[in-house]
């Protein structure tokens, strides 16, 4: 007995020696530094598992990204009430990796801090919420952060007890209105929470306004705080990010590449030959180049046409979205000349891009709702997850892009090759398996987790 234990000492004095530290601490450490943002200390119970041998660096690692797990309440685990330190790192530094993703303006950050008026009804981080919903709520899957059908909430550490009821600009606190100025009533929604975030949520919150310019009487009673469908694609805050003031274009565009990694153009010359119209009244539709990015990007935009942008009142205006009526019959996609009646036809779409193995996708439906479970249907939204989930966790930049254009060859080097390879592969069996843990899990036990540098 006392010759065995001997014996496992040397071999782990040893194990240190020879690699200095061992691979499964290796794990640990540059885990703890990528989720918590800290190095480990030596003093950490997942440290003293690991270097006596009773835990793998990986399970170390899971077990540390659990300790941000979403709860069926929606919370993280707790101590005494507050959220625990470590988890709460994780969760916020989640936020801001996928929030850092977005190619989306924060919608507060985009007019240099000038558009403060619906700052305190949505939350400009909620785009990113979707994704690290996925990844931390159990059994939640990923293909829901552009399927989900409702919005999601952050939980805060000082939660108030009465909602507040003003929103806060530079000089003071300025009480919400509805209904017709110069005196309109005041309005009381109820604001997102402040402070440290401690979960998310479903987003429940109904913030009907009951008062509206004679104008817009018809939206009176519509929660302002409602979500349209699509997971992030259909939140308030995504589509303020996005606005450009007359249509969704930008929307269409930034989604592509939010949930694809797909900056247009992602078609070729030869896939819009047929849709170029050089009598067309539309500039864009009468050259090639043009419509290499148009043909993506305006169909995608007509699944939110409906979509009316409207204030609460003039005076301390807040702005949010409905859906107007749809009182016209559908009709093919305008090619020729401006169609005075397309926001109010039904949101046909088409969805028309070059998939990374080079797949012409063409997918038509109505709807965000529709568009959603269309990107959820093929690889591009999978492989785009293991993408970022892999440059974040290793620091290697996958490139996806088509690869079988003959027109624009890709050229890549063998390691640029493997890498490609190993991120399509993990997409893929996220797709199967629609777990984001179980992706990061993957990543995490390959050797190029601790060795990237490596060529591993
Ligand atoms: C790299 C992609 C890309 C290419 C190529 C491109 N566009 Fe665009 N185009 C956009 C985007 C993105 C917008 C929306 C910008 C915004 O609203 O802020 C846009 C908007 C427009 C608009 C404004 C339309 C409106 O009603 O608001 C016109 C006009 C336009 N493009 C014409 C053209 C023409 C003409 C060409 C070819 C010479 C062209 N575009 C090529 C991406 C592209």
């Amino acid at each position: 007995m006392g010759f065995g234990f001997g014996l496992v000492i040397l071999a782990l004095a040893q194990g240190a020696l020879a690699s200095g530290i061992s691979d499964d601490l290796r794990r640990l450490e540059r885990c703890h530094g990528l989720f918590v943002g800290e190095r480990i200390s030596k003093q950490s119970p997942l440290y003293v598992a690991v270097i006596s041998g009773a835990m793998s660096g990986t399970d170390a690692c899971m077990n540390l990204l659990d300790q941000a797990r979403i709860g069926q309440d929606g919370r993280i685990p707790h101590v005494n009430g507050a959220p625990e330190l470590t988890g709460h790192k994780i969760l916020s530094n989640l936020v801001q990796f996928h929030r850092s993703q977005l190619e989306s303006p924060d919608f507060n950050a985009a007019s240099g801090g000038v558009r403060t008026r619906e700052m305190d009804l949505f939350d400009a981080n909620e785009p990113a919420f979707h994704f690290v919903y996925s990844l931390l709520k159990s059994g939640e899957p990923y293909s829901n952060v552009v399927t989900r059908p409702f919005g999601i909430r952050a939980i805060r550490y000082t939660a108030r007890t009465t909602p507040r009821t003003r929103r806060v600009v530079d000089s003071g606190a300025i009480l919400y209105s509805q209904g017709p100025g110069p005196t309109p009533a005041a309005w009381n929604p109820t604001l997102i929470d402040t402070g440290r975030i401690a979960g998310l949520v479903p987003d429940s919150v109904q913030n009907p306004v009951q008062i509206l310019e004679t104008s817009q009487a018809q939206y009176q009673g519509r929660n302002t705080n409602a979500h349209f469908g699509g997971g992030f694609l259909g939140s308030q805050a995504y589509l303020l990010a996005t606005w450009n003031g007359s249509n969704f274009r930008v929307w269409a565009k930034d989604l592509l590449a939010d949930a694809l990694c797909k900056d247009i153009p992602v078609l070729r010359s030869l896939d819009v030959l047929q849709a170029v119209k050089p009598e067309s009244t539309f500039a864009w539709r009468q050259g090639i180049s043009c419509m290499q990015c148009h043909e993506t990007m305006d169909p995608v935009s007509a699944a939110m046409r409906t979509q009316g942008l409207i204030r609460a009142s003039p005076v301390n205006e807040a702005r949010f979205w409905v859906s107007r009526p749809i009182d016209r019959p559908s009709a093919p996609y305008p090619s020729m000349s401006p169609d005075p009646d397309y926001s109010r036809r039904p949101p046909d779409y088409y969805l028309k891009y070059r998939s990374f193995d080079g797949t012409l996708v063409n997918l038509e439906g109505t709807g965000v709702a529709s568009l959603g479970q269309a990107l959820a249907s093929r690889d591009d939204l999978y492989v785009c997850a293991a993408k970022r989930y892999f440059q974040f966790l290793t620091g290697i930049e996958a490139d996806i892009r088509d690869d079988s254009d003959p027109l624009n060859p890709l050229d890549l080097s063998p390691s640029e090759k493997k890498y490609r390879q190993r991120v399509i592969d993990l997409g893929k069996q996220l797709k199967q398996d629609q777990s984001a843990r179980e992706l990061l899990k993957r990543i995490i036990s390959s050797p190029t987790f601790i060795y990237p540098d490596r060529g591993v």
